[in-house]
């Protein structure tokens, strides 16, 4: 495929075939083409956890414990309310739950989201926390080129927030320490043909938000 092409058909996948294992050589495969992201002085100041497996199926029991139970969220760096944001930024996330709530979307992203979106893998990107904010342009980065490296192979992805929302069972888990901060996850694996993984987000028109000069 023309890398245009896979930018354009990559999308967030919002339920994997649970039955469908991503091989781990391809996990590798990902991360390593990843690892060729640009950070700042070339520090590489990010770590990947990736889980499947027993180990997953661990946090995807407790995560959707911890949805059923409305357990309070650890926002990890860089949250501030949606109140806060750019009007401009607040219409377009309006507009954007409109649409899947339109589609009848809604509850059915939210139960599987508490399922970890069903997916046989989840890579978790942390950055240390002593300098995360500086380190989010690198991760950001990196978080993009493993959901096209994985385009790439015919794996889908998603990245979330949720993901990381309860770092305490991640840390439990996954042996991550103190001194990482949880900047987003993303789950990997093969999409299952259904309503929520049809639907697409779409995009502001590039004048709404470049400017070119001469
Ligand atoms: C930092 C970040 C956090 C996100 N968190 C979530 C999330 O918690 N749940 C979810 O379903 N999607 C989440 N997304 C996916 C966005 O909703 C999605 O990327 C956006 O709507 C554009 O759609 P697309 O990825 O299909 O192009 C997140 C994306 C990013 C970059």
């Amino acid at each position: 495929m023309e890398f245009s092409e896979l930018i354009r058909a990559r999308h967030s996948v919002r339920y994997f075939d649970e039955k469908k294992p991503v091989p781990e050589e391809t996990l590798r495969a990902i991360v390593q083409d990843a690892s060729r992201a640009p950070s700042c002085m070339n520090a590489q100041e990010w770590r990947v956890w990736v889980a499947t497996g027993e180990v997953l199926e661990r946090i995807r029991r407790r995560y959707a414990e911890s949805f059923a139970g409305n357990a309070k969220a650890d926002p990890g760096f860089g949250t501030v309310p949606i109140r806060l944001w750019s009007e401009g930024a607040q219409r377009r996330i309006a507009a954007f739950q409109k649409s899947r709530a339109d589609a009848g979307l809604a509850e059915v992203k939210l139960a599987s989201q508490s399922q970890l979106f069903h997916a046989p893998a989840v890579a978790y990107l942390t950055v240390p926390k002593v300098h995360a904010e500086c380190t989010a342009f690198d991760i950001g980065g990196l978080e993009v080129m493993m959901m096209l490296a994985a385009a790439d192979r015919g794996v889908g992805s998603v990245p979330a927030y949720n993901l990381v929302k309860f770092p305490d069972i991640l840390r439990e888990e996954l042996g991550i320490p103190e001194t990482e901060v949880f900047a987003v996850g993303i789950a990997f694996g093969y999409e299952v043909d259904c309503p929520l993984n049809r639907f697409r987000s779409t995009r502001m028109p590039p004048d709404d938000f470049a400017v070119f000069r001469k």
